[in-house]
């Protein structure tokens, strides 16, 4: 799924840009980010990176955030009117969100300025996005006397120490109305700053929608962690930026969506691309019973056929 909202807007704000230059920024983004993230590291900080960002990642960041996004979608009766997306860059979130759902009142939050003025001129090439709210602040100096149905953070909590992230994790539960997302790369690392929030806003008494089968300890071992891939489909600027002709990119990500409500989680959730062979599937799969490997026959026929459209991260009965 490719945003032709988001295409739109990164077409108009990136016409005529020196695309020699934009690639030079991509990939000192891209070193950078290798290299580690952290609370004083200031990644992205001036406006030809903040473009160089919008044009190399936020395709890859909204689809990540859309696929988590219509996980929870499809076991929650989710609708939201108001939606604060925190760490927001230059608002792929946001298109996201709005792709899917209808929300009036929305709210991004950013600490830097070059990202701010980035996402503003993207939102305003959008009619749905022209009246959204930006806010230059940290994370961590969040207000807590308002409430957002919907509350995201894509990539963000990876930027901050543990002790702000689980702080803001919890100041973000606070002050959800319904459901908060985090989404983060997927890396080990950014599993385990998952598993780390899950934990604590459990605790708390949040009900997990999604990617998880149950709310029991998560039976990945060590060497393994939770993430997904989506399929990014490469524009001719992205294939310049990045390199290469390839059409598509594959974007790993890990996420956990939280509600205030129970819902109904499905039984099996797929990990792993689904081995297909004559006759059967194979299938990886998450349970209440933990991780087991399952064998989908021809002989079940409506199952089979359903077994041979999944990839990882779908939901499976
Ligand atoms: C990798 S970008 C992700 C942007 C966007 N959420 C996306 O998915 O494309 C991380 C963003 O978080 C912002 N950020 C990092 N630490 C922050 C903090 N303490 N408060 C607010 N924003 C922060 C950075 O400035 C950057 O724009």
């Amino acid at each position: 799924m490719q945003s032709e909202r988001l295409d739109y807007a990164l077409n108009m704000l990136l016409e005529g840009e020196d695309i020699n230059l934009l690639k030079k920024h991509a990939e000192r983004i891209s070193e950078d980010y290798r290299d580690g993230t952290g609370p004083s590291k200031r990644i992205v900080n001036d406006a030809k990176k903040a473009k160089a960002y919008a044009a190399s990642r936020m395709p890859a960041t909204y689809r990540a955030v859309y696929d988590s996004l219509r996980y929870v979608i499809s076991v929650s009766d989710l609708c939201v009117s108001s939606v604060l997306d925190v760490g927001a860059g230059t608002g792929a979130g946001i298109f996201a969100c709005t792709d899917l759902l209808q929300a009036e009142d929305i709210t991004l939050l950013e600490r830097e300025e070059s990202m701010i003025s980035i996402g503003k001129q993207l939102f305003s090439c959008d009619s749905l996005l022209s009246s959204a709210r930006w806010i230059k602040a940290s994370v961590q100096d969040i207000g807590t006397d308002k409430k957002y149905d919907l509350v995201t953070a894509s990539y963000v909590m990876n930027e901050l120490n543990e002790e702000d992230m689980l702080r803001t994790a919890e100041k973000l539960w606070d002050i959800t109305g319904d459901t908060l997302l985090i989404v983060e790369p997927g890396t080990p690392k950014g599993y385990a700053n998952i598993l780390v929030i899950r934990d604590i806003l459990l605790q708390k008494g949040a009900y997990i929608t999604a990617p998880c089968t149950h709310a029991g300890k998560c039976p990945m071992v060590e060497d393994d962690w939770c993430h997904f891939y989506c399929r990014v489909q490469r524009s001719r600027l992205h294939k310049q930026l990045k390199g290469g002709e390839a059409p598509f990119e594959d974007e790993k990500y890990s996420f956990m969506a939280f509600s205030k409500k129970e819902a109904q989680l499905p039984e099996l959730r797929v990990l792993r691309r689904p081995r297909i062979y004559k006759g059967h599937i194979m299938l990886t799969v998450c349970s209440k019973e933990g991780i087991q490997n399952i064998t989908v026959t021809k002989k079940e026929k409506e199952r089979y056929r359903d077994a041979g459209k999944l990839k990882a991260g779908d939901a499976f009965y």
